[in-house]
């Protein structure tokens, strides 16, 4: 079992953060630049460790969509719920409705996000849109594909 406790990042973590970025996403990672840029976007978690920061996710958050732009652990971190955690920290942002993009060949991540309730919104081709309606939202659900496609799915 690996301790960690979830917070804010802040300026000092972002070369961490890119550090994590270059591991976990080596075909699209961002810069230095573009992560301090999007801690103004919406509200940013790092995972803390006894080995550091091990997990992140950055959002953009707009008249109350919260869009989850990044999650990720370290690869030697996996598996030991900071990615739930870091998830559900985010989901306790005030928001009406959170949207993410998955690649459809992540199963880590598609099981992630299924098990906290999120739905397919949209086909993108390579990747799926999912959301999940904060329970405060009138959010018009009408064109969302649905629980069941996204058990289908899977
Ligand atoms: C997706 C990711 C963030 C999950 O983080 P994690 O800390 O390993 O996940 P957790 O330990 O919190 O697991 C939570 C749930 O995710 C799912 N999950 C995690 N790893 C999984 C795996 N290898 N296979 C299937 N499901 C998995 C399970 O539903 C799990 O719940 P359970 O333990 O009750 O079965 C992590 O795998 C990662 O960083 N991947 C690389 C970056 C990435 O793809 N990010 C997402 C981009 S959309």
């Amino acid at each position: 079992m690996q301790l960690y406790t979830i917070a804010y990042a802040l300026p000092v973590h972002v070369q961490r953060i890119a550090e994590l970025e270059q591991e976990l996403f080596p075909e699209n990672w961002l810069s230095e630049s573009t992560i301090l840029g999007e801690l103004e976007r919406g509200p940013c978690f790092i995972a803390l460790t006894a080995n550091g920061v091990d997990g992140y996710l950055q959002t953009s958050l707009k008249e109350g969509v919260l869009d989850v732009l990044r999650v990720g652990v370290t690869r030697n971190a996996q598996g030991n719920g900071i990615g739930e955690a870091l998830m559900l920290r985010v989901l306790d942002v005030p928001h009406t409705l959170c949207i993410l993009t998955v690649v459809k060949d992540n199963i880590p991540a598609l099981a992630l996000y299924k098990k906290l309730g999120f739905e397919l919104y949209g086909d993108l081709g390579r990747a799926w849109v999912l959301t999940k309606t904060s329970w405060l939202s009138i959010h018009d659900r009408s064109q969302c594909i649905g629980t069941v496609a996204f058990r289908q799915v899977l």
